[in-house]
């Protein structure tokens, strides 16, 4: 699969190279990155190195709100053919170059996920990391094929003692992703009312 950078938005008049519509969020994602990559060396997330006993690599995964693609990354090198997602092109940059350089079955997509539709029974995985749009959580359900492999893990409340200024919107409740994906079969969770870390996580799997 060649790899592909597109920019895809919700709304196609451009003025300066951006949509015109851009969110704030994404402009302060733009900047963040234009600043530097946080993650030079494209490493991934804990989630996916400890628990990669779940990751056989047949089919394709979804990288939702990729960030740099370090996730995306790992996730071809071990099989998958990925759609990686995100809405900052500044950050996709990041990681194009080593997927181009290795050759990596990855499709980056620039695109507002507030404004996006997933395709349905798609996904053999979905991955998030440090992303919460509510409103998808039922597309993210119907784009997983049956037993597929849901992989959250995001900010949560306890967040907030530690970043007062962050948007509480996108932070979770303890027990909601539990609940959001109650009639997933679960393999691996911290998502509890105790919970002290700053991160809840979920694994789990979409009933065959
Ligand atoms: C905290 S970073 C997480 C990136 C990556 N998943 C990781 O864990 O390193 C959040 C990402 O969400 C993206 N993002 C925020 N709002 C978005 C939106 N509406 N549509 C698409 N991407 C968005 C940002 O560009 C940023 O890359």
């Amino acid at each position: 699969m060649s790899v592909c950078v597109r920019l895809i938005s919700a709304c196609n008049t451009r003025m300066n190279g951006y949509p015109i519509t851009m969110r704030d969020d994404i402009v302060r994602w733009n900047k963040k990155y234009r600043d530097g990559n946080s993650n030079p060396d494209l490493e991934p997330d804990s989630i996916l190195t400890s628990h990669s006993d779940l990751l056989d690599g047949k089919g394709t995964a979804l990288d939702l709100a990729c960030g740099v693609g370090h996730n995306a990354i790992y996730l071809a090198a071990r099989g998958y053919h990925v759609i990686a997602v995100d809405g900052s092109i500044t950050g996709l940059r990041y990681g194009r170059a080593a997927i181009r350089r290795k050759k990596l079955p990855i499709s980056l997509i620039a695109a507002d996920l507030e404004h996006f539709t997933l395709p349905m029974a798609y996904f053999d995985v979905v991955l998030i990391v440090r992303f919460l749009y509510r409103p998808l959580f039922p597309q993210i359900k119907r784009s997983l094929k049956p037993n597929g492999l849901l992989i959250y893990k995001t900010f949560n409340i306890n967040h907030h003692r530690k970043n007062p200024g962050f948007n509480e919107e996108y932070l979770v409740k303890h027990g909601e992703l539990k609940k959001v994906f109650s009639d997933f079969h679960l393999i691996a969770t911290n998502d509890s009312e105790g919970l002290e870390d700053n991160l809840t996580h979920l694994i789990a799997r979409k009933p065959s």
